[in-house]
């Protein structure tokens, strides 16, 4: 038995009072849970909530905070306390900012690590799908090291599962003494894991331009094969988009060769993990990258629940040196008023402002370009509230 979509993936919503959410905004509470976590995390979160803070007729925020990732192991010995996963799944969405820590990366024996903190919220939240805009501005077409005529125009979403494959999937771990170590990561895929994110790809594609491409490695992997033949099931439901398999090597290929002629690229966890920070660069940088982890559940506005990230990491190289690109971080917040809250509206603001900026010629230090003005975090996160 096929099963039919049942994803509502409309950004007008209703409220389960009937209600318009736009009749609503005076009485509705956004109630967010913000976790920094390291690195730049909290300098980028800090002017997300100033945003948030500057939209007008102001918003009702109730938000909640809690470290997570290295400076969680640092003062309460896991990366995730259960706290912090309560109040993230008490909350209607989450801004998460970034985690790592250059210590834990250099000893492969310790048993806790910063990324636990949003592996176990992705888990924990059943967040199971990434989606990854990918946008190349006009106004920054010369700050890729990709020719401007490659870039220009183009306007793709990397849709990543996110709760299996290898990063799930058991057994995995070390055994055995030098001479004779080994370690095994298992990627695993049900196929109803495979149908809700593919059905997801072709729900998102009807609002977008209509085309899937699907990456895989069915050539090599059973997993990969499996993703095939599910994906080619959902297919039947939508004859109104176009669809292409890839493996995903020719894939990543494709994205630097020819990147406009992607729409939506669905692909399982690994994939898209590499896949999407690949795609980064077409915009630039990877400090103009936000994402949207979903999963079905919905919060107490009848929206999905959501955690909204920048992709970009924690670049200890520059945190607290008041840098960092906040706009990855800014335009998450875009993603989670329109997907968490329903306030579309709002979210394009945002998103107009920050194109205001880039074409003012106002850049921080990762896509600066000749003539323009550089600014800090603060500053750059200051002119897209003037500009909202
Ligand atoms: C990402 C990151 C994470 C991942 C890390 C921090 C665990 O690279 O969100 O892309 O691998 O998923
Ligand atoms: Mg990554």
């Amino acid at each position: 038995m096929r099963v039919r979509p049942v994803l509502a993936l409309s950004h007008t919503c209703t409220c389960p009072t009937g209600n318009t959410v736009r009749g609503l905004i005076s009485r509705m509470i956004l109630k967010i849970a913000v976790l920094p976590g390291d690195g730049i995390g909290p300098e980028v979160c800090a002017e997300a909530v100033n945003v948030l803070k500057a939209l007008k007729p102001a918003l009702e925020l109730e938000l909640s905070t809690a470290l997570v990732g290295g400076c969680a192991i640092d003062a309460l010995g896991t990366a995730l306390p259960d706290d912090a996963l309560k109040m993230a799944q008490d909350a209607d969405a989450v801004l998460f900012g970034a985690v790592g820590m250059a210590k834990f990366d250099n000893d492969p024996s310790a048993k806790v690590r910063p990324e636990q903190a949003i592996l176990g919220l992705r888990k924990g939240l059943a967040l199971f799908a990434n989606l990854r805009p990918v946008k190349a501005y006009d106004a920054l077409l010369d700050a890729s090291t990709l020719k401007p005529e490659v870039l220009k125009g183009v306007d793709l979403l990397i849709l990543r599962e996110l709760t299996g494959g290898c990063y799930f999937g058991k057994p995995q771990g070390a055994s055995g003494e030098a001479p004779h170590r080994s370690a095994v990561d298992t990627t695993s895929y049900t196929e109803e894991e495979v149908r809700r994110l593919m059905i997801m790809a072709f729900e998102l594609a009807r609002g977008r331009r209509k085309k899937v491409t699907q990456a895989d490695k069915a050539n090599v992997m059973a997993t990969g094969r499996l993703w095939r033949q599910v994906a080619h099931e959902v297919r039947e439901d939508y004859p109104d988009i176009a669809y292409e398999d890839m493996f995903a090597d020719a894939c990543s290929m494709h994205l630097l060769r020819n990147p406009r002629a992607f729409d939506i690229v669905a692909t399982e966890n690994l994939f898209g993990d590499i896949l999407s920070d690949e795609a980064s660069m077409l915009t630039g940088s990877m400090g103009m990258l936000p994402s949207a982890s979903l999963g079905s559940g919905l919060n107490r506005h009848g929206q999905r629940r959501g955690l909204y990230e920048p992709i970009h990491g924690a670049a200890h190289d520059i945190a607290g040196k008041g840098l960092a690109n906040p706009l990855a971080m800014i335009l998450s917040v875009a993603m989670m008023l329109r997907w968490s809250f329903g306030l579309s509206t709002e979210a394009g603001r945002i998103e107009r402002a920050v194109d205001q900026v880039l074409a003012e010629g106002l850049r921080c230090s990762d896509i600066k370009q000749a003539g323009t003005t550089v600014l800090g975090t603060k500053d750059m996160a200051s002119a897209v509230i003037e500009r909202l």
